[in-house]
């Protein structure tokens, strides 16, 4: 499948299941879907890594470039975040024990989340698109 077509319906994904979580509430599935999320979101960095950044660095236009490098480095920062998050929310008990804290920091999560997502349609995946496809 086409690099990009592949990323974004990921992407789709991803945001599908953060908002998936904030309404499962006290759910027996919770967890296992908190992991499943952790497991989507880790394949789609992989990928990235793999696939479009590398072509990115590679590519002949510095806009593209400096673009690609920005992005991954950026991306570093924002996983530790995110992961932190997951290893956290592990446990039902630590989401049960203060459920709101837990929907406050979903919420946290799913901006910062959904902001690098738009960043990587609107700027990213174009110069991919123009530059290296
Ligand atoms: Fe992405």
């Amino acid at each position: 499948m086409d690099l990009i077509k592949e990323l974004k319906e990921e992407h789709v994904e991803i945001m599908r299941y953060f908002e998936k979580i904030k309404i499962l509430k006290s759910n027996e599935k919770i967890v296992e879907e908190i992991s499943s999320l952790k497991e989507l979101l880790i394949e789609h960095l992989k990928l990235e890594d793999r696939m479009l950044y590398p072509a990115l660095k590679d590519c002949e236009n510095n806009k593209a470039k400096e673009a690609g490098d920005k992005f991954s480095e950026e991306m570093n920062e924002v996983s530790k975040v995110v992961l932190k998050f997951f290893d956290k929310y592990q446990d039902k008990n630590i989401i049960l024990t203060d459920y709101k804290k837990f929907i406050n920091e979903t919420e946290e999560i799913i901006k910062a989340v959904s902001k690098r997502v738009s960043a990587e349609e609107t700027i990213l995946f174009p110069l991919f698109e123009k530059y290296v496809k």
